[in-house]
């Protein structure tokens, strides 16, 4: 495959601005409201019995969308003893099998897309647009792997050397992968971990958000229709803390693919440092702080538009989401007017309707926590504005697009995961000061930039230590092979999701010299 020239191709996914396209999608959606779904431990493909507890909307905590049973220590031990039995086999099964499965998913997620995307909405409150661009971003991701471990894995690199002997570099699967998926994006997210892991040759346990159970089965039976062997993938929903203490300390667990808070990758890290067996490959995408930066030369109403869906788009709940804006003096009244005046157009409702801007909050716990943050602001820096919510939203866990004045990045003393826009001023000829408190926060994932300065713009791509910069534009979408992503310090370990290195870390390298 061209990995990296003009043949490749993302998704198109499906085009909303035909009318007929998105009545369609609309009825199809419809169709499937009342609909219930179910997850439960997948062991080897069994689908195991047990307690279910109920699943309910984030936008209306009175709609049932299904139930989830959670998955028990010998669920796990089993989990553990397949995955180990399979790998043996799977580790030498040839890289365009695997790579093939992964192309199969990516074409059965283009023609099954409808419930994934509806369970996304009804289970993970993500809006119509935002769902459909996960199928999407999941469809390139499978085929970009797949694409890699071709490119990569499939022959041996042939290394010269000074001695006539004949020396090859190959590619092998570590041994049984732990998969552990955040909930905000339930099908991009769970599916890709999943995906870099056993097309690099390793079997693996998938441990979905607790908060996206009923998404992360449907994902799971998509990957296992595709082909994928039941031994290879099994599936262990429940309580993250529960399941990671019996899992992580098992030493059959030969690497673990990560995606949540800085907390949680840090309690993991010391959880698998604690084993005496074989060292384990960790890559962690964690939480970020992310700033942009305007200067006095910024496009007034460019910078507005990107900050509003850098900052709102899926309610905040990005990990690359904007959280503060820095403004320098001269043009931060003006900008804030105009930040205002966006944010009342912003339409705050339910994911069901299509013409949702920003839908609801995960869930209660999540939702009190911005509520906790918004009296920190309210005693100690300045509230500009809360888009007011309309009545019919009491149901839902709700919170309202916000605007707020801080006095320094060090005021957010953690990420705060949610639709909450902080600014902060600047004297103009502080830049290098920005910078630095950026990289004193630790954080380092996402990083905005609005400039027409050439100058402005190279000092803080050359000191700001983030994963991702965005000049002139939002600051939220990644693409996959287009805009690699992740980032570094507290924000993850790298290599980057959708970049060309990503499987490098799933799989151990063997060199083999023979002198002929
Ligand atoms: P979280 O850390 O609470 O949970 C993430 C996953 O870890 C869940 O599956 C959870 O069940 C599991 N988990 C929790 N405790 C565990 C433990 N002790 N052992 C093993 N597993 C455990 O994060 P979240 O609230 O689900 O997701 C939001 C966070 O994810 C935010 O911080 C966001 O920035 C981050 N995120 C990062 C990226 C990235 O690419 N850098 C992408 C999306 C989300
Ligand atoms: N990849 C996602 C984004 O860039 C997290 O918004």
């Amino acid at each position: 495959g061209d990995l990296f020239g003009a043949q490749r191709r993302n998704s198109v996914g499906l085009n909303l601005s035909d009318p007929e396209v998105l009545q369609q999608l609309q009825q199809e959606l419809a169709a499937m409201w009342g609909q219930t779904w179910q997850a439960a431990p997948l062991i080897a493909g069994q689908q195991i019995r047990g307690e279910p507890h109920p699943v309910y909307s984030p936008h209306d905590q009175h709609s049932l969308v299904g139930e989830v049973v959670f998955s028990s220590a010998n669920d796990i031990e089993q989990a553990l003893q397949q995955a180990t039995r399979a790998f043996d086999d799977w580790r030498l099964c040839p890289v365009a099998s695997r790579a093939g499965y992964l192309l199969k998913a990516a074409d059965l997620l283009e023609q099954q897309r409808l419930e994934l995307v509806a369970l996304c909405i009804r289970e993970g409150g993500r809006t119509v647009r935002d769902a459909l661009a996960e199928v999407r971003e999941a469809v390139d991701l499978c085929r970009y792997y797949a694409a890699c471990a071709v490119e990569q894995f499939a022959q041996p690199l042939h290394l010269p050397g000074p001695t006539g002997e004949d020396n090859q570099l190959f590619h092998f699967g570590r041994g049984v992968f732990v998969c552990i998926s955040p909930w905000n994006f339930p099908i991009a997210l769970f599916i890709g971990q999943i995906a870099a892991a056993l097309v690099a040759g390793n079997t693996a346990i998938a441990k979905p958000a607790l908060q996206t159970s009923l998404t992360a089965m449907a994902c799971l039976r998509l990957l296992h229709s595709a082909g994928i062997p039941e031994q290879v993938l099994q599936f262990l929903p429940g309580d993250g803390a529960e399941i990671g203490r019996h899992l992580l300390s098992d030493e059959r667990v030969a690497g673990v693919a990560f995606t949540g808070s800085s907390a949680t990758a840090h309690l993991i890290n010391r959880q698998l440092a604690e084993r005496d067996s074989a060292i384990a490959s960790l890559i962690a995408e964690t939480g970020g702080q992310n700033v942009m930066i305007a200067d006095s030369s910024a496009h007034q109403e460019q910078l507005v538009a990107d900050a509003i869906q850098s900052a709102f788009n899926s309610a905040g709940q990005r990990c690359s989401a904007l959280r503060v804006l820095f403004l320098p003096e001269a043009i931060a009244d003006s900008v804030i007017a105009r930040l205002i005046g966006a944010m009342r157009l912003l339409r705050v409702g339910s994911p069901l309707d299509i013409a949702t801007d920003v839908g609801p909050i995960i869930d209660q716990r999540a939702l009190a926590a911005l509520h906790q943050h918004i009296e920190k602001l309210e005693h100690d820096a300045k509230l500009l504005y809360q888009l007011p919510l309309t009545d019919d939203l009491t149901n839902g866990c709700f919170f309202p697009p916000t605007l707020a004045e801080i006095p320094a990045l060090s005021f957010l003393d953690h990420e705060v995961f949610g639709p909450i826009l902080h600014i902060v001023r600047y004297p103009a000829n502080e830049l290098a000061k920005v910078v630095e408190a950026i990289n004193a926060s630790g954080y380092g994932l996402t990083l905005g930039i609005h400039s027409r300065i050439n100058a402005n713009m190279r000092y803080i791509q050359e000191h700001a230590q983030v994963g991702n910069i965005y000049i002139n534009r939002n600051m939220i979408g990644a693409v996959v092979g287009v805009q690699p992503f992740g980032g570094m310090g507290l924000s993850g370990t790298g290599p980057k999701a959708g970049g060309p290195h990503y499987l490098q870390r799933f799989a151990n390298e063997q060199t083999l010299t023979t002198n002929l």
